[in-house]
């Protein structure tokens, strides 16, 4: 089944509707007014995973959210049709959960930037706030609003990502203990559902729909604007590593850490199980001399380093070296193994960019990427790191490992986001666990990456087995019965908002959790 496409520079856009039989279509073309859908690019079929291929029919480069709505209405009133629509953002997913195999890929970064910072006290809003275009990217964001003095709270590692693609997940870093998720941080979305209707919604108008979206894995919507919450940005942090060999002392010393959130300002950490994992750890510091020798002639195998940053506000300004004392004088690292930095604000936000400019150099930034990422109950962390340490090859692993705690309740259960089913005991701290792999094509040939997406697979089953009770986060599935699993209990609300908001399931088809349905009459879907 596909489209064709008469494509000139401006083409007048014609479709051929597929009938339900998978080879043929009817030869009807229907005339789409002023929408013009473009041939597929190889970017359309492309993501960072580099494990996926899928390419579209067709691609839809939308000047305006209502070329988007009119084509998922057309889609919606269309029977007969299968074609299935996915929004693209930066295209940073792992497994083509961006792609839409003979379908139609949106590309978000054509509809116009538009980005308006409401500073507090502008009109009736007690708080900061900026109304950004659903495919804006976060750094673009985050520039326009340090020019106001403002800047979001919470973020991701990296910034090259967009408003729309994070939302749908979730986004976090190391300041998600403190303001919980990006998706936590949001006041209102307009968003064009999978029945083509533009909606503005949030917490208190459609509200549905506002909780659906957000952790939503694009099952319910495009998000073509978010109103994201602003706070007034620091000038400089103070960023620091301590080292440990101890993987008890270092979650111990993590979990004071993030009970410290009047002091500290980003809490993350990851696993050094190679030399290569203190390089590809973005920016490189210690660059001290000796100091992975020093590290290396110790008695461990694999050491752990505690990352967290102080920001200068006003009100701290003068005494971060007073709070920082304060806070290493309770930490257990290595003695010694503390080493700190003083940087720009932007440029730690910024600073996986660095990293990735390196890679570039290096060639290996457009590798595959066999990730995985993990959410760990507290009670299975030291279990899943046992099973981690067993599954992977430490001596080859490339790629930074992180592992640092989070906070249940700074997460909103109304939104469609994943974790853990909460503990009997009401456990609030949750680990997140990345696992961010290259496969090196110079070391790891396509034979080597089917055996390290084989190995993320073994650890998916032994860590969601009851006994740990993890969930992925980012997920990957393919099966009906492996979502339903991973939805748990929330599965039964996710099928009550696909069935209202996306009753055909034309969108973001390559999540690969519900297949599209087309109506072979009015009312009469067929899947
Ligand atoms: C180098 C790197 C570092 C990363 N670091 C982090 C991190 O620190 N924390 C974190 O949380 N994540 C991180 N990620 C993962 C990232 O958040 C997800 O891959 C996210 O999906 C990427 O956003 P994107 O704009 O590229 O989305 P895409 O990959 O383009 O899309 C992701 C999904 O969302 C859908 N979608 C895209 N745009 C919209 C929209 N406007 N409305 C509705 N649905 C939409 C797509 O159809 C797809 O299903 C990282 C990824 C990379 C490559
Ligand atoms: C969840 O949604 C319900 C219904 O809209 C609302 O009453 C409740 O306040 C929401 N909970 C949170 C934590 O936002």
């Amino acid at each position: 089944m596909e489209f064709v496409i008469f494509c000139t520079r401006f083409i007048v856009l014609v479709l051929l509707l597929t009938v339900s039989s998978p080879c043929k279509f009817i030869q009807s073309p229907m005339d789409f007014g002023p929408l013009k859908l473009l041939q597929s690019t190889t970017s359309a079929s492309l993501d960072f995973g580099r494990i996926f291929f899928n390419s579209p029919s067709a691609v839809l480069r939308p000047q305006s959210p209502r070329e988007i709505s009119q084509l998922l209405n057309f889609l919606q009133t269309s029977s007969l049709s299968k074609v299935t629509v996915a929004a693209r953002g930066a295209g940073h997913s792992i497994h083509g959960q961006a792609q839409a195999l003979n379908g139609i890929v949106v590309e978000m970064d054509s509809l116009p930037t538009s980005i308006k910072i409401h500073k507090k006290g502008d009109g009736e809003s007690g708080f900061s706030y900026a109304d950004v275009s659903g495919g804006t990217l976060w750094v673009e964001l985050l520039m326009e609003s340090l020019k106001e003095g403002l800047s979001p709270r919470s973020w991701t590692d990296y910034l090259y990502l967009t408003i729309g693609g994070t939302l749908s997940n979730a986004g976090i870093s190391g300041q998600t203990f403190k303001y919980g998720p990006q998706i936590s941080n949001v006041l209102q979305l307009d968003v064009i559902t999978g029945k083509g209707e533009l909606v503005t919604c949030s917490p208190t108008r459609s509200s549905e729909l506002f909780y659906a979206v957000l952790g939503g894995l694009g099952q319910f919507g495009i998000i073509t604007s978010a109103r994201i919450l602003l706070q007034d940005a620091p000038q400089k942090v103070r960023w620091v590593r301590a080292f440990y060999d101890d993987f008890q002392k270092f979650i111990k010393d993590q979990e004071l850490l993030i009970s410290m959130a009047d002091m500290v300002d980003y809490v993350e950490g990851f696993m050094v199980l190679n030399e290569q994992s203190l390089h590809s750890s973005s920016t490189a510091f210690p660059s001290q001399l000796g100091f992975i020798q020093q590290l290396q002639s110790g008695s461990s195998d694999v050491y752990y380093c505690i990352e967290f940053a102080v920001h200068y506000s006003s009100e701290k300004e003068s005494n971060v070296d007073h709070v920082l004392e304060e806070i290493s004088k309770k930490l257990n690292f290595m003695p010694n193994f503390i080493y700190s930095v003083q940087i720009p604000y932007l440029d730690f936000l910024n600073r996986v960019r660095a990293e990735e400019m390196s890679l570039r150099r290096r060639g290996l930034w457009d590798v595959s990427h066999p990730w995985l990422n993990m959410f760990v109950p507290r009670s299975g962390i030291i279990q899943f790191r046992d099973l981690l340490l067993e599954t992977i090859s430490p001596s080859t692993f490339e790629g930074p490992l992180l592992i640092y705690p989070i906070l249940r309740d700074k997460w909103n259960s109304n939104t469609s986001a994943v974790l853990p089913e909460s503990s009997p005991a009401g456990e609030n701290i949750l680990y997140i666990v990345g696992m961010l792999q290259s496969a090196n094509p110079n070391t790891c040939s396509s034979k080597c990456l089917q055996g390290l997406l084989q190995k993320n697979r073994r650890l998916v089953e032994g860590a969601t087995h009851p006994q740990i009770g993890a969930k992925q986060y980012l997920p990957h599935y393919t099966q009906e019965a492996q979502w339903r699993d991973h939805f748990g209990s929330s599965w039964d609300r996710f099928l009550v908002r696909k069935s209202e908001f996306d009753p055909l399931s034309i969108l973001a088809p390559g999540q690969a959790i519900f297949n599209r349905k087309y109506q072979d009459s009015v009312n009469n879907y067929v899947i």
